[in-house]
């Protein structure tokens, strides 16, 4: 209890899977959380169990607009911002002969412009008094995936904006630390909805689950727990790292 008494996190996509465990977690750790997502709805609903601790807001990613709102939005209710978690992404299969311009071009708003955007005001915000900053990558960001190239694509590229981020508050004696995660296959509506859409989805489902040698299905949970760690005095020492959360995956 109490690892993240004296933090204010955003969280975008906080209504769903990874998002909403990081911020349960964090606030169960002592946080306050606002929970940013487009589907304000179930953000709302996130929000209220989690209860005094956290509000929501209706952020889409893509937007500059939106991303102004959301920041004036927890600067309003916490009175600070010293956390942000990027955790807002979509995965669509499509490999470089299947995924059309507009595919790559979603894939890219969202999953790279939408987390650059948030750290840009992350930095501006936190080079004051510090704060940390954490980015949803993949494994599939450090492995290519042939049937997820633009996916893939905006994971590696998650991966190295983490770094440069890391690199310039660091030289700048700037305690804002940016790390990524990158989890294997984690059990969330994401997952579930990419298995739905393959011609057979139990063949799929048989093949991921034997990606990760540990054998255990991996929650939303194992990911959140990281995020914690990130958020907090813990990591202190850690910046620019590639968090890999993956039953074993990587170290094949
Ligand atoms: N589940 C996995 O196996 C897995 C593995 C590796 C990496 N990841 C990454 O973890 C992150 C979270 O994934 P998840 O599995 O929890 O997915 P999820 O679909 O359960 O949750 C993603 C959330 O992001 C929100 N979102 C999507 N586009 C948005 C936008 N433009 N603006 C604001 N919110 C938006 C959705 O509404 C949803 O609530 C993603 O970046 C994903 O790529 C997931």
């Amino acid at each position: 209890m109490g690892r993240c008494n004296d933090r204010i996190a955003l969280v975008t996509g906080g209504a769903s899977g990874i998002g909403a465990a990081a911020a349960r977690l964090l606030a169960a750790q002592g946080a306050r959380v606002m929970i940013a997502d487009r589907d304000a709805e179930k953000g709302v609903k996130v929000a209220r169990e989690i209860g005094a601790a956290a509000q929501s807001v209706r952020l889409d990613v893509a937007d500059a607009a939106s991303w102004e709102a959301a920041v004036a939005a927890t600067l309003e209710a916490f009175g600070g911002w010293t956390v942000l978690v990027n955790s807002a992404g979509i995965l669509r299969h499509g490999s470089i002969e299947s995924e059309s311009l507009e595919d790559w071009r979603q894939i890219m708003e969202i999953n790279v412009k939408g987390t650059w955007r948030g750290c840009k005001l992350a930095v501006a915000h936190m080079k004051e008094a510090g704060g940390s900053i954490v980015n949803l990558s993949s494994i599939a960001g450090i492995e290519a995936g042939s049937d997820l190239c633009a996916y893939s694509v905006s994971k590696g590229a998650v991966r190295l904006l983490t770094k440069s981020i890391a690199l310039y508050c660091a030289d700048r004696g700037w305690q804002v630390r940016c790390n990524s995660v990158h989890p294997g296959i984690i059990e969330t509506p994401m997952l579930h909805t990419y298995f739905a859409e393959q011609p057979d989805p139990e063949a799929e489902r048989a093949a991921w689950d034997q990606v990760m040698p540990l054998g255990i299905r991996g929650e939303p949970e194992d990911i959140g727990h990281m995020i914690v760690y990130l958020a907090s005095d813990e990591s202190r020492l850690v910046t620019g790292a590639e968090m890999v959360v993956d039953g074993g995956a990587m170290a094949r």
